[in-house]
């Protein structure tokens, strides 16, 4: 802690930052926002939509004068969006052109263990791992970025990520926009840290991890967007390391929330901020006048840590995330649909097991994470309770691979409307519990584990992260799993 609190009150200049920040003032928003393109996609004999994302090293230009070395996928930095329909099989093609091992993990898909992506589907330089699923699960906004044990911050941080979307042509409510680059906009939210020759700089440290003041959206640094349409949805992902952001809009206007992580909302929720940690993912839909132009940011938020830390954590910071700049004259938009496909109350008929699990310090329940060992074995189809408790000084989030979870509460009281549909991640501020009602899926491998974890990625790279296999119900115990390396 002394070290890191160091770092904390050396702030941000260290003398090697170049001036590229964020903080509210300090942009003119010149860049238009790049738009990550649609994978193309070829279909197999099979009918399978095959994918090919192919992981290398690259430069690319955010700021107006130097490149940054970066890493992406089928490109330099960050990657396309896949894009597939509830009941189609996909097959990808993962190829690996780093110069170190890697592997891509479908966060909040429902998937065979085997074709996860965690730490044991790892992909050597040079290698190639081709997973292939049915889709089967609500529309939604899901995303890919490497899992390697110990190295997914850095790698992240270099750029690997993207999205991936579900959707659902039957469950796709009128009103509700849906044309990609158009009415219907990925914002993938991240911080970093320039050096003066332009490459990304790993400081300061804070509690937290990794946490910069230059924020880039879809790797634009300074971003606007020109909006075309009265309504807009954007489906934001926070793809930090570290940082929280509160999203708001400069003029305090209010938006709605339509779908969290896992899909849509049982109705819009009308909110005037929404607050993302590391992973969680939540699609809003704001509305522009002519001409105006608004300002997204991200507002000060309670992390429950003392001034200083939060400071650290980048909790009281004001940033600018992107400008919109709305057309003369816009397009007309409908008015969204009172109710959306969303789920209703949780089943809670059948709960086969409440489980604890206490994230401190880098451990849950006092452990950290061990390849061969299984932490929690789960049964097939069953749904257990998960009660979740940050008992620690420090703010934490908790992901769970596979599933959609419902948060029945958050310290004893029932969740906000925008965290009550379904969830793969809840954040967890100092000393917050949330009580959580996990379905499990039917893909049984009592061999290889998926994981749960914080997704603050430094604490996971630290080994704050457990492993769960899915078994039929009754059977118990498992074989430690053997890690395979696709060559
Ligand atoms: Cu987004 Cu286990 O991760
Ligand atoms: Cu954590």
């Amino acid at each position: 802690v002394g070290s890191a609190a160091a770092w904390l009150l050396a702030g941000c200049g260290d003398g090697n930052t170049r001036d590229a920040y964020s903080t509210v003032g300090t942009l003119d928003f010149a860049n238009p926002l790049r738009i990550p393109p649609l994978a193309p996609a070829t279909r197999s004999s099979d009918g399978a939509r095959v994918f090919e994302l192919a992981a290398a090293e690259g430069s690319t230009q955010f700021l107006p004068d130097r490149p940054t070395p970066t890493w992406g996928y089928n490109g330099s930095y960050l990657g396309p969006t896949l894009r597939a329909t509830r009941g189609e099989k996909v097959r990808i093609a993962v190829v690996n052109r780093l110069p170190e091992a890697t592997s891509v993990h479908w966060h909040g898909m429902h998937l065979p263990a085997g074709m996860d992506g965690g730490p044991h589907q790892m992909v050597a330089p040079g290698g190639t791992w081709t997973p292939e699923w049915v889709v089967n699960q609500p529309a939604a906004t899901l995303w890919y970025h490497p899992h390697p044990h110990g190295a997914t911050e850095q790698q992240v941080n270099r750029g690997l990520a993207g999205l991936f979307l579900v959707e659902d042509p039957e469950a796709a409510p009128d009103g509700l926009p849906r044309d990609y680059g158009r009415d219907d906009f990925p914002v993938v939210v991240q911080d970093r840290n320039f050096a003066k020759d332009g490459s990304f700089h790993d400081g300061p440290r804070a509690l937290t991890g990794l946490t910069g003041n230059s924020i880039l959206v879809n790797g634009t640094w300074n971003p606007h967007l020109a909006v075309s349409t009265e309504a807009v949805r954007l489906r934001l992902l926070n793809a930090s390391s570290a940082r929280s952001y509160s999203f708001g809009f400069d003029d305090g206007r209010g938006f709605a929330v339509v779908a969290s992580d896992g899909g849509l909302l049982a109705a819009p929720a009308a909110v005037d901020r929404v607050l993302l940690s590391p992973g969680e993912r939540a699609e809003v839909v704001v509305r522009f006048a002519p001409g105006e132009r608004v300002e997204l940011r991200s507002f000060p938020h309670e992390l429950g840590m003392t001034t200083a830390l939060a400071n650290g954590a980048g909790g009281n910071d004001t940033l600018s995330i992107l400008q919109f700049r709305a057309a003369a004259r816009l397009s007309p938009s409908p008015e969204l649909p009172a109710a959306l496909p969303g789920p209703g109350a949780p089943d809670l008929s059948a709960i086969a097991a409440t489980r604890t699990f206490i994230l401190n310090g880098r451990h849950i329940n006092g452990r950290q994470l061990d390849h061969n060992r299984i932490d929690t074995v789960v049964g097939a189809g069953t749904t257990e309770i998960w009660n979740v408790s940050n008992t620690h000084n420090q703010p934490h989030n908790f992901h769970i691979h596979d599933v959609r979870f419902r948060i029945l509460d958050i310290d004893g009281a029932p969740p906000p409307p925008e965290l009550a549909g379904l969830k793969d991640t809840v954040f967890l501020p100092v000393r917050a519990s949330a009580r959580l009602a996990v379905p499990f899926g039917n893909y049984t491998d009592a061999a290889m584990p998926y994981m749960y974890h914080c997704h603050l990625l430094w604490h996971e790279d630290e080994g704050m992260m457990g492993q769960f296999t899915v078994v039929e119900p009754g059977q118990t115990g498992s074989a430690p799993p053997a890690a395979v390396q696709h060559q």
